[in-house]
């Protein structure tokens, strides 16, 4: 059985590889290589997957899986620029897909591991990614 919540948080954002020209950046990664950042509003869902408890009848309380979200992942990233001000992705890419696995290890800390977790990340309407750990 499988549960999710719902988040969404506004970050910004710069994909460029310092040693490629600005050609070659807005060659591979388009608009989100302008060198002044830019925001996104990303919509994050936590699936998390596990028994229902006979006792709850709940897999996770969604309740408290929110408060982890909120607490571990939104207030980090929320109104932050990716690059500049998080560490997690010094010398890192900050593209959907790296947000997504660094989400995934934040929450991997925070659940029970007897819970399977996928993180399910979209930049825009049209794009959105996948990480469950592989
Ligand atoms: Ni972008």
């Amino acid at each position: 059985m499988k549960v999710c919540r719902r988040e969404t948080f506004n970050s910004a954002h710069r994909l460029f590889r310092e040693d490629w020209s600005d050609e070659k950046n807005l060659e591979v990664f388009g608009k989100c290589s302008y060198p002044n950042f830019h925001g996104h509003n990303y919509i994050l869902e936590v699936w998390v997957e596990g028994e229902i408890d006979p006792e709850t009848g709940f897999v996770i309380d969604l309740k408290e899986l929110k408060h982890i979200i909120l607490g571990s992942v939104i207030e980090r990233f929320d109104h932050r620029n990716l690059n500049l001000d998080c560490p997690e992705f010094k010398g890192i890419n900050p593209t959907t897909e790296n947000i997504a696995r660094v989400i995934w290890n934040i929450l991997r800390e925070q659940l029970d591991h007897k819970f399977g977790i996928e993180v399910q990340l979209s930049e825009t309407e049209k794009n959105k990614v996948f990480f469950n750990g592989n």
